[in-house]
């Protein structure tokens, strides 16, 4: 059986902040079901894992790890979950923070988590046939494979996979740090370098066998200059190894017929329950408690490549001039999340900006949405579009990313129905407040309407589909 190890910052449940946390949690479960992978997945012991996980955890080994002139303490823990053994990297000097990252040493902590995860292999004699790292934080261990472990007895073999889930974060340091905290030396210069800096992401996209992104459409776009923050040249030039697989979302955290977290369970031939869930939201955040008001909903990171400007610049128009409820979840930049408070302020009655970021609330903001906005100005997969529409809510999106890959316009050819949403091509305001425009009028047709829920909560955005193409991607790897 194939030997998969994944590699990442964040995983579901143990320690997450966004989508790379959803995707390390699910993706492995999927992979291991096909009984064609012994999948394994190592992450920093950071202090959000909670207690509930470290009492499972085992000890498999303590060491040291060099860092240039450091040596850090190193404790390995397993835990075995769904078919997936998870390893975690115990340092409290550098992982017992009150957040994942943001620290002044993210570089060091995440360099110092790649070359344990090398280490690692050698402490308990487990080598993988692939080596999959995720985002930049990961980016390193493909590089100190390449660039120092190479020649060490086992590790010659080992083929490497670099996902890129955000180019956004490239991980870019200055080069007085090379030797002294990354632990590479001048002949690594020319690999590190990107825009006269050192660049993680980079490094790793020229090491790696093979580059992947979570959609096809995302692919192509990172690279351009518009997309790819710099790093167009160097995905030009890796262009033969690269591919992009569309994310698939846990359907059975994801499952409204049965998720404890939502007032009423629905599916496509129970969706009175839907109704039941938007008259507890009503009741939950106080807005008036009304079955027949379509309710719009923001669940978002308030960012701006999110496309808040453009939700900014319409949404007064469309709540002022219709019967609608709308419900903004999310935190970020301040000047949004003083926008969406104005807006609640102007509509007490129709507007619920909730400046926060809950699990559970999501999943019931959700479970009572009729009408989803997602306008973002780049979105290299999204789930939120495929958590929407398992909870039968209408996309409204731009194609862009995994926008355009999962979420196609919605039209009637004669009696045939296409599409799963609404969709907009240019970054306008104008055309995003036509698209709500135009899912407000489908509102309003009952029939229709119900008939487009029912084909969006059956499209299929399990991870079904995409294991397989990671599989063969490993396939084709080996
Ligand atoms: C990042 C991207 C998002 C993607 C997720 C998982 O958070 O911004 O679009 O869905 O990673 O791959």
């Amino acid at each position: 059986m194939k030997k998969l190890l994944f590699v990442g910052a964040e995983v579901m449940p143990f320690a997450a902040t966004g989508g790379l946390g959803d995707v390390l949690g699910s993706l492995p479960q999927a992979l291991a079901a096909s009984g064609e992978v012994d999948v394994r997945v190592v992450l920093p012991l950071y202090a959000a894992v909670s207690e509930v996980w470290r009492k499972q955890m085992k000890q498999e080994a303590v060491f040291y790890v060099h860092l240039a002139w450091r040596e850090q303490y190193c404790g390995v823990y397993s835990l075995k979950k769904d078919g997936v053994t998870y390893y975690f990297i115990d340092n409290e000097y550098y992982f017992k923070r009150p957040n994942l990252y943001g620290f002044f040493d993210d570089g060091e902590r995440y360099a110092y988590f790649c070359m344990a995860v090398m280490e690692l292999m050698h402490r308990l004699d487990y080598y993988p046939d692939i080596l999959h790292a995720h985002d930049w934080q990961a980016a390193l261990s493909v590089v100190y494979l390449n660039c120092i472990y190479r020649s060490r007895p086992s590790y010659g073999n080992i083929k490497t996979a670099f996902t890129i889930h955000n180019i956004e974060y490239q991980g870019c340091y200055d080069f007085a740090i090379l030797g002294d905290v990354f632990s590479l030396g001048e002949n690594e210069h020319s690999l590190m370098e990107n825009d006269g800096c050192i660049n993680l992401m980079k490094a790793a996209v020229e090491c790696a066998d093979r580059v992947t992104t979570v959609s096809p459409r995302y692919a192509e776009e990172i690279k351009t200059a518009e997309y790819a923050h710099g790093l167009d040249s160097c995905l030009n030039r890796n262009a033969h190894k690269l591919s992009g697989i569309l994310n698939g979302i846990d359907y059975k955290y994801y499952d409204p017929k049965n998720d404890k977290a939502i007032a009423a369970g629905f599916g496509v031939r129970s969706l009175g329950g839907k109704i039941k869930n938007k008259l507890a939201l009503q009741k939950e955040t106080g807005l008036p408690e009304r079955e027949d008001v379509p309710m719009l909903s923001v669940i978002s990171r308030l960012a701006s490549h999110k496309g808040l400007d453009l939700i900014a610049e319409c949404i007064y128009d469309v709540v002022m001039n219709n019967d609608v409820q709308l419900v903004i979840l999310g935190k970020g930049e301040g000047k949004y999340e003083q926008f969406f408070l104005n807006l609640q302020a102007c509509f007490p009655n129709k507007v619920r900006a909730l400046i926060t970021y809950d699990r559970d609330l999501s999943k019931r903001i959700y479970a009572a949405t009729d009408i989803f906005i997602m306008p973002s100005k780049s979105e290299p997969c999204g789930l939120s579009q495929m958590i929407a529409s398992r909870y039968g809510a209408i996309p409204v999106v731009r194609e862009t990313g995994g926008l355009y890959d999962s979420i196609k316009p919605f039209w009637m050819d004669g009696k045939t129905m296409n599409g799963n949403g609404f969709t907009f091509a240019n970054y306008s305001s104008y055309e995003l407040g036509d698209r709500i425009g135009a899912a407000l009028e489908l509102y309003r047709d009952k029939e229709l309407c119900k008939k487009l829920v029912v084909k969006i909560m059956k499209t299929d955005f399990s991870w079904k589909v995409s294991a397989e193409s990671y599989l063969a991607l490993y396939n084709e790897m080996a």
